[in-house]
This record gives C-alpha cells, structure tokens and sequence, in this order.
C-alpha cells in the first residue's frame, strides 16, 4: 500500500533490461560509457546496461527524489553511482534509505545506490577510492618522510572523504601534520569542519573561504615543500577555469593531484608547467575514476572485489584511455 501511494508520486520507467545508473552533470562524456560494457564482460553480465542522468548542480530536491525512486521503485533499475550531487542527493532524499553505511552517515554523502532484498542502501565509497588512490600516489609513510602537507581547493564529497582517509590512517607518519580546506561557500567548510570536530584526529585541519585564485596563489606559496595540492573543485572539468591563477607557484617537490582526468584540466596543465622547475609531480584523476567506479559496481551487482578482479577491470581500462 505505502509503495503504491508512494510511487503514484514518481514517473516511474519500468525497464525491461537491466540498467546500471550514472548520475553526474556531463556522464555522457565519461569513459565509464565505454569502459562498462568491457567490464559486464568480464564479471559475465553482458545483459546489463549503463545510463547516465545528467542533473544541474545544485539541482532541485524534486529532480533527485525523482531519481532515487526510479532505482528504488523499478526492480530492474539496479542501482547507480553517483558522482557531484553526492551530498546534495542525501539531503534531498535520505528518508528514502532503508540503510545507509557508516561512511554515508559521517560524510553526509552517498556514491553508491543500490539494493539488498527490499532495502534500498546508500554507500559513500569515496573515502575508501580516494584513499586507494592516494595511497597509490605517495607511498607508505609519506607525510612523515617528506614533512608535506595537503591543500585542497574544494570542500565537497571527495575532499571530505580524502580527509576522513587522512585521519583513519594508524601510522602519524602517513598523517599530515596540517589539512588546509578552501572553498567557495561556507556551508560546506561548516559541514566539514563539523565532520573534523565529531572525530578525534591530531591533523590540524583549517578551513578557508575563499574563491579569489590569485588568494589561492598565496596560500600555496605558503605552504612546506612536498605539499599534495588537491584540485576538487570541479574546475577545469564541471566549470571552466583554474583555483589558481598561471602565476600560483606549486610547493616545491610538490605533487599536483586534479580529481579530473578529463575537461580542460587547466591546473593540471599549469602544474605541469612546472615539473622542471619546481620538480612538481603531476596526477590526474584516472586511478581515483578506476577504484571509485569499480567500489561501486561491486557494490550495485554484489561482487567480491578480490585483487585479481580489480586487476582485470582496470586492464580492461585501460585499453579505452587515450
Ligand atoms: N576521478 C574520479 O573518479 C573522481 C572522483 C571524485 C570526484 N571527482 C571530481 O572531483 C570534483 C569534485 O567532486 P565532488 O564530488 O567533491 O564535487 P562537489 O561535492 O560538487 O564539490 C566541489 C566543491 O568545490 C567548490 N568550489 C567550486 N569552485 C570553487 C572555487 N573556485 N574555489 C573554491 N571552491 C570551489 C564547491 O563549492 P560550493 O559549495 O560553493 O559549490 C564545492 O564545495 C568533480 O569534478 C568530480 O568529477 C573525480
């Protein structure tokens, strides 16, 4: 009864095949388009489907709740990964969920819709993608062998979740010593600097208002060689443009990590500016995009993501990435 009432609310499509979602602002432009067919192949699902759900950023409450009822209210709609409206989406559907993970609860997020029997569950597998990823880039004990620390312009899902893998790491020396959080809006430095201080952490983390790139620039030249600096704002892939201006000199020894591998990726292409000069290390989004996508599929079609697998799949990638 509850779902029929609940559901006369929605336009519900009623898939005859089953469909994997894509919920993003450009997915039509994302090499998942041609990476996932690869991938039902190899984990011997070739019947299903991926289908992007292109949505503005910061849309409407409706259009989500729109959205999440399709996958939870069609049996073949089987989940979906969500990218940039992760935290937007929870607020405007959270009643929805018949669980959510602790990550999702913590970070006010979810990048992984799907279902379990009846229950519909949200999971925020960006701390553990960005962390792999990260992981991947600087090695065991980085922090405490180099002395670097992290800016990060941008406070959204996959900041958020790059500083709860920061405070979650045992060793102090795979910990920095300082966070430093800038952003556009100051609800979500709010919202972060709420999630740092419901968590015991020893990383000083500093939150910082701004959005002026020649500000930024500054900022960056304050910080001890060996700095990540952290693009994860969008900028360069979601909206055009640079946190920094040409000028913004990048720690020296640094290593320049855009959360994009596709756009115009224009601090990317300043960092690299500077490989030479400044002996910056250049990392693109392309690892986070394979650990991110496979969590998630794993997650949506129940699979077991052994090393082996995850091995396979990001082969299979890597055959389509220019
Ligand atoms: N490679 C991958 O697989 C992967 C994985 C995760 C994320 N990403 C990419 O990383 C980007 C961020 O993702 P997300 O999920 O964290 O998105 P998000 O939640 O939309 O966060 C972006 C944040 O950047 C802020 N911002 C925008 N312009 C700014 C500026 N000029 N200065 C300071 N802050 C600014 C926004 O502020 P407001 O609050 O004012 O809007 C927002 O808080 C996206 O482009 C996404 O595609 C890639």
């Amino acid at each position: 009864m509850t779902t029929k009432i609940e559901t006369a609310k929605y336009k519900i499509n009623t898939k005859t095949i089953p469909t994997f979602y894509f919920i993003g602002v450009t997915t039509g432009k994302s090499s998942i388009m041609k990476v996932f067919p690869l991938w039902m192949k190899e984990l011997g699902r070739p019947d299903i489907v991926i289908e992007g759900m292109d949505l503005k950023i910061h849309d409407d409450p409706e259009n989500y709740r729109q959205v999440v009822a399709q996958i939870k209210y069609d049996p073949l709609s089987l989940g979906a990964l969500v990218t940039t409206h992760k935290i937007d989406l929870l607020i405007a559907t959270r009643d929805m969920f018949e669980y959510l993970d602790p990550y999702a609860q913590i970070c006010g997020e979810v990048s992984s819709i799907s279902k379990l029997n009846d229950r519909l569950e949200g999971h925020a597998k960006d701390p553990i993608s960005s962390g792999l990823s990260l992981d991947a880039i600087t090695g065991p004990d980085y922090f405490g062998r180099t002395g670097g620390e992290v800016l990060c312009f941008g406070a959204g899902g996959s900041a958020i979740a790059t500083i709860l893998h920061l405070i979650n790491k045992k060793n102090a020396s795979d910990r920095p010593k300082r966070f430093v959080l800038i952003n556009r809006s100051l609800g979500r430095l709010e919202g972060a600097k709420k999630m740092v201080e419901s968590l015991k952490t020893d990383i000083k983390v500093e939150y910082i208002h701004n959005d002026n790139p020649a500000k930024n620039d500054e900022i960056m030249a304050s910080m001890p060689p060996y700095t990540i600096v952290i693009n994860a704002t969008g900028m360069g892939k979601d909206i055009p443009g640079s946190p920094i201006t040409d000028k913004g000199m990048l720690p020296v020894n640094g290593i320049a990590w855009e959360f994009n591998y596709r756009g115009e990726l224009d601090f990317m292409h300043q960092a690299e500016c500077q490989t030479q000069d400044r002996n910056v290390r250049v990392e693109d989004g392309w690892l986070y995009f394979v650990h991110g996508w496979t969590q998630v599929v794993a997650q949506v079609l129940h699979v077991d993501l052994k090393p082996e697998l995850f091995n396979r799949l990001e082969a299979a990638a890597a055959t389509i990435r220019k």
